[in-house]
């Protein structure tokens, strides 16, 4: 059993969706800043992805299952004694009109992404409250806050995690866990490449989407991930509640 780490120590997070975009580029951030990783993913190509890397440990497993929490947690716990960041990434899209959407694709989205939300940070908050301490940050979405054509499914289960974050702020701050999110604008990840890859030009339809951003191009995995790290750091000790923009002006129009 390893000795519970002390404030001096470092810091040790569980990453969910870790093994492509964001998620990742949330992993390589945390390393970079000496921290422990737990990095959860259902795609199995994950353990290879960090297997050289003693500072992570792998979970495979998919967050709607809250064995996957509990076995992350534990994963945490048992190599590393503390848990400080959770970041609730891992989440699946549709771009569908509601009217063509099936229940098992509703059912399937809001899975994936609400429940997950809900299991780890279900799982997590024991730890954390006895700690005395903690940060959760969510990555929620522009498509969350405002309405884009095609994405209900997708916006409300990404509305789901804004007020989930601010109910849950408020709920645990006394205990210290602060909970937080990012709502990212587009991001140069599969996540947006794949369903475009099966529109007919799919290069022109992303500079038209990179247009709709004032900023006049897509995000990075990694200028997303400086935000969520940002939040997950002592830097934003007196931040909680808050839902934090990363759209390159998009929302601000
Ligand atoms: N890419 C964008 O334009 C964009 C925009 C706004 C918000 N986001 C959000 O950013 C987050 C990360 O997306 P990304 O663009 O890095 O996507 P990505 O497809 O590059 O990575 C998502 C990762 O999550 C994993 N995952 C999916 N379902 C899972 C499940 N049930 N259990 C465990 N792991 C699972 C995938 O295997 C993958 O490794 C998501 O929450 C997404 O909603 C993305």
């Amino acid at each position: 059993m390893p000795t519970p780490a002390s404030p001096a120590d470092p810091r040790v997070a569980i990453v969910t969706g870790a093994a492509s975009g964001v998620g990742l580029a949330t992993v390589r951030g945390l390393l970079a800043e000496s921290a422990h990783v737990v990095a959860v993913d259902v795609d199995p190509s994950a353990a290879e992805l960090f297997a050289a890397d003693p500072g992570v440990l792998t979970v495979i497993g998919d967050v709607a299952d809250p064995a996957t929490a509990e076995r992350a947690v534990t994963a945490a716990l048992d190599a590393f004694g503390r848990v400080d960041v959770l970041v609730n990434n891992a989440a699946r899209f549709l771009l569908k009109p509601l009217a063509e959407t099936t229940v098992t694709e509703w059912d399937a989205v809001l899975r994936t992404n609400v429940r997950g939300v809900f299991l780890f940070s279900r799982a997590v908050l024991p730890t954390m409250t006895a700690q005395g301490g903690g940060s959760i940050v969510n990555v929620t979405s522009i498509s969350g806050l405002v309405g884009l054509a095609n994405q209900a499914v997708y916006g409300a289960s990404k509305g789901a995690i804004v007020t989930l974050t601010k109910a849950l702020a408020v709920e645990v701050a006394a205990s210290g866990v602060r909970v937080n999110a990012v709502a990212p604008g587009t991001v140069d990840t599969p996540f947006v490449r794949e369903p475009l890859a099966a529109l007919p030009d799919p290069e022109a339809t992303l500079r038209t989407i990179a247009a709709t951003h004032p900023l006049g191009r897509i995000a990075r995995p990694s200028e997303i991930a400086d935000a969520v790290l940002y939040l997950a750091s002592p830097a934003a000790s007196f931040i909680t509640g808050t839902v934090l923009p990363v759209d390159g002006g998009y929302t601000a129009q």
